[in-house]
């Protein structure tokens, strides 16, 4: 028995030792979805706090997201969920991607599907009340009338 814990014990401070890259890309404005808008307060603290996290380069780390293999999960979903939709590099998408992005985001928070529903439950501020994803939902589809 005790020999079990013991290599338990050393395969989880191994673990420890893979790197993880958490370095946040620098956001250029001129790509940035918030500047590029000139989002409304309101709206810029829904997505930052509900959805920066997963899709955009200001990700703020939680103390977990350090202790694998939990870390290897939480980089899994933001690189996902980059790879889907980056506000920070929104400047770089093309009129379909953009388009599709915010069609996307409209259904998936209408839908109860974003934010992701088990963040929801470390993350307080992205329990986002019905108003808010009205608000949100209206404002991306005044955009898709631009
Ligand atoms: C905890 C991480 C996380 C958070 C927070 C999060 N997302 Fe996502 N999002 C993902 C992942 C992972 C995917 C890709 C897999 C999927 O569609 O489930 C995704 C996919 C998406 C897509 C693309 C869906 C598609 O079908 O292509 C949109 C749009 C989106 N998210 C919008 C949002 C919005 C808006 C918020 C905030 C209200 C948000 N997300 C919050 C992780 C997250």
């Amino acid at each position: 028995m005790k020999k079990i814990f013991f290599w338990i014990a050393v395969v989880f401070v191994a673990i420890q030792l893979v790197p993880i890259d958490r370095e946040n890309k620098a956001v250029d404005k001129r790509d940035n979805f918030v500047d590029i808008y000139k989002t409304p307060e309101n709206i810029k603290s829904i997505l930052k706090n509900a959805c920066y996290d997963c899709h955009s380069n200001e990700v703020k780390y939680p103390n977990y997201a350090y202790v694998a293999p939990i870390s290897w999960t939480i980089k899994d979903h933001i690189n996902e969920g980059r790879e889907h939709l980056n506000f920070s590099e929104w400047g770089t998408y093309n009129k379909d991607l953009k388009q599709n992005a915010i069609e996307k985001t409209i259904s998936s928070v209408h839908n109860l599907q974003m934010p992701l529903p088990f963040y929801i439950g470390y993350h307080p501020k992205a329990n986002l009340t019905t108003k808010q994803r009205r608000e949100l939902e209206n404002y991306f589809s005044n955009l898709e009338s631009k």
